[in-house]
């Protein structure tokens, strides 16, 4: 059996009627920039989200480039971002020049938290760039949200994994996510969003991501151009009706892998601190089996992926002699497995054994 990390195709065949009728119809009413379809999708995400704001943009990655250059924040300004991440918060943050300060994270959530923020926060410190790693929102965002508060500096919250774990946000963050297509909210295409309550904000980033304009050809701030494609708005209104059932899909999955593995003293499996989207289903595998677990079930027709397979501070763009002995241990010793709503019964069951057949031989 061949099983892949995610199919787009099978979520495609699912409701296909209905994304075929809504693209059809831009094409037809030859609206391809902004327009209704991104209107509709800005306010119903508003709307399920439970935030003021939402502005639509071309990615994740300038969600986050939108997001920090609101802020604006002098050359050499140090943010606080987890070594445990993907790339895009730190090369947002380094493209605007900004000082990093790699902080470690948490061994069970793998998200960053209040300690390890502690830890390296100084007077100086200008924001903290939090990731909701994995479909989980930081165990303790709202003590990280306090902390903020209290020192007045600012944060900024990378939701790309974890659309939906929360509902009602009532901080006064700058969110961030995509909708890359294998996301909980996935497009076909790219596509990304800044959330936020911060209505002065919200204006300045709509702004900047069209060229700085207040209106045509009058540029009062430096801009980018950043938008969510009018199709892919299209799509993601009709997604975003199936988004709750496919979180619960994701959760079934994720129940069904925890009791099966539960009892295998070489592999522990992800905690759900009760905020969990099972974005991603990622295992800690004890060192020394980890690469092999991971060639035997290639070679049995399983495909997983290692997140993150080298930390932020050791990758050479952004190298710090630093030690982060969390981060340093959790990419030696992540797996994550296929995960996603529509992958079949019996896929999982064979995935389980083979899982369970490599440490029982
Ligand atoms: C945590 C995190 N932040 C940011 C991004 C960037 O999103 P995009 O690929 O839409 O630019 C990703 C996506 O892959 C991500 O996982």
């Amino acid at each position: 059996m061949q099983i892949p990390f995610f199919d787009i195709r099978r979520q495609y065949q699912s409701i296909k009627q209905e994304i075929d009728e809504a693209v059809l119809l831009c094409l037809e009413n030859g609206q391809f920039i902004g327009g209704e379809e991104v209107k509709k999708f800005e306010y119903k995400l508003a709307e399920y989200i439970g935030i003021k704001n939402v502005i639509g943009c071309g990615n994740g990655t300038d969600a986050l480039q939108l997001a920090l250059m609101s802020l604006d924040f002098p050359i050499g300004s140090k943010i606080i971002i987890p070594a445990f991440t993907y790339i895009a918060p730190i090369e947002v943050a380094k493209f605007l020049g900004y000082e990093i300060i790699f902080a470690d994270v948490d061994k069970q959530t793998f998200n960053i938290n209040l300690e390890h923020i502690k830890k390296v926060y100084t007077d100086d410190v200008r924001a903290v760039a939090v990731v909701h790693l994995f479909g989980q929102i930081c165990s303790d965002i709202d003590e990280i949200n306090q902390f903020c508060l209290d020192k007045n500096i600012f944060l900024i919250e990378d939701n790309a994994q974890s659309i939906s774990a929360e509902k009602i946000i009532n901080r006064n963050s700058l969110m961030t996510t995509s909708f890359f297509p294998t996301k909980n909210l996935g497009a076909f295409g790219d596509g990304g969003a800044v959330l936020t309550n911060d209505e002065i904000l919200s204006k300045k980033i709509r702004q900047i991501a069209s060229h700085g304009q207040t209106k045509k050809y009058e540029h009062t701030i430096i801009g980018i151009n950043s938008r969510l494609d009018t199709l892919q708005a299209a799509i993601l209104n009709i997604k975003l009706q199936y988004l709750d059932r496919n979180i619960e899909k994701r959760k079934e999955i994720a129940n069904l892998y925890n009791k099966a593995f539960a009892s295998i003293p070489q592999i522990e499996t992800p905690k759900d601190f009760g905020r969990h989207t099972f974005h991603q289903y990622t295992l800690k595998v004890d060192e020394e089996h980890r690469d092999n677990l991971k060639e035997y079930l290639k070679q049995n027709g399983i495909e997983t992926n290692i997140y993150y397979p080298i930390p932020a501070h050791l990758q050479s763009a952004y190298l710090q002699s630093i030690s982060l002995p969390n981060t340093e241990m959790l990419c030696k010793t992540v797996l994550s497995l296929p995960i996603f709503p529509e992958l079949k019964p019996n896929e999982q069951l064979y995935i389980i054994k083979n899982i369970l057949d490599y440490f029982q031989k």
